[in-house]
């Protein structure tokens, strides 16, 4: 039988955040940011993106996008995009026609912070409902190789966000794994772009008239691509 490592949540910003300070060397980490940052970041990869580098503040990206002039620069603040950015953070701007071959430097407000707290793991993956099943093949393939599963849960703001522990909890119960967190999706009622869409991040979507972004990110493994952090710290597949 399959060995179970430990399965740990970092449920908020301030979880995630201190996972940068601990030991991760024999943890496989998943940066979930199901709205929209690991869904975002997963398209862009499914259509032929290069490979993206995470930035945490607007500066360092442009800094970053300076350095690489041939990059598309992406990401949002307030769910938008900043001022001349490429792209913002929404999935369905990251089209065949305007990633594919590219180099992407993207930063938002706390889907990349999780990315890079997770910096030091064993493995880090990027996660979301588009790819579940090639998140939960990862995980199985490196089991007997770790000793614990971390999910690293975004966040909006400085708080938990439903949408990303539903994501856990999917992919818990896809494994078949023993972890309380399986009864957030079990417990779940109606459609999952209904669920996605009434959380609190859902809701300021839904006021930045993006709820075509909801429907989309609800998908359920439309792509078999899985987003890893390279050892230069770029994501790619
Ligand atoms: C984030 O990184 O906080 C989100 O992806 C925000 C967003 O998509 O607007």
């Amino acid at each position: 039988m399959e060995k179970q490592p430990s399965v740990r949540v970092a449920w908020t910003p301030a979880d995630v955040a201190a996972l940068a300070g601990q030991d991760l060397s024999r943890s496989l980490c998943v940066a979930i940011d199901v709205l929209r940052a690991t869904s975002t970041l997963t398209t862009a990869l499914a259509n032929g993106a290069t490979a993206i580098i995470p930035a945490a503040e607007l500066d360092e990206a442009r800094q970053l996008h300076a350095a690489n002039p041939g990059a598309l620069l992406c990401g949002e603040r307030h769910g938008l995009p900043p001022d001349g950015f490429d792209l913002g953070n929404s999935p369905r701007e990251f089209t065949r026609a305007r990633v594919a071959g590219r180099l992407i430097v993207h930063t938002t407000t706390n889907g990349t912070r999780a990315v890079r707290a997770c910096a030091t793991a064993a493995e880090t993956v990027i996660g979301c409902f588009l790819n579940i099943s090639a998140v939960a093949d990862r995980i199985r393939a490196r089991a007997s190789d770790i000793d614990c599963l971390v999910l690293a849960c975004a966040g909006t703001f400085e708080d938990f966000s439903m949408e990303d522990a539903l994501f856990a909890g999917a992919l818990v119960e896809h494994l078949g794994w023993r972890h309380p967190i399986r009864s957030l999706w079990a417990g779940r009622t109606g459609p999952l772009e209904m669920a996605l869409g009434l959380t609190r991040n859902g809701r300021r979507l839904k006021e930045l008239g993006l709820r075509e972004d909801i429907l989309f990110c609800a998908q359920i493994d439309t792509t078999p691509i899985l987003g890893t952090v390279n050892a230069r710290g770029q994501i790619a597949a």
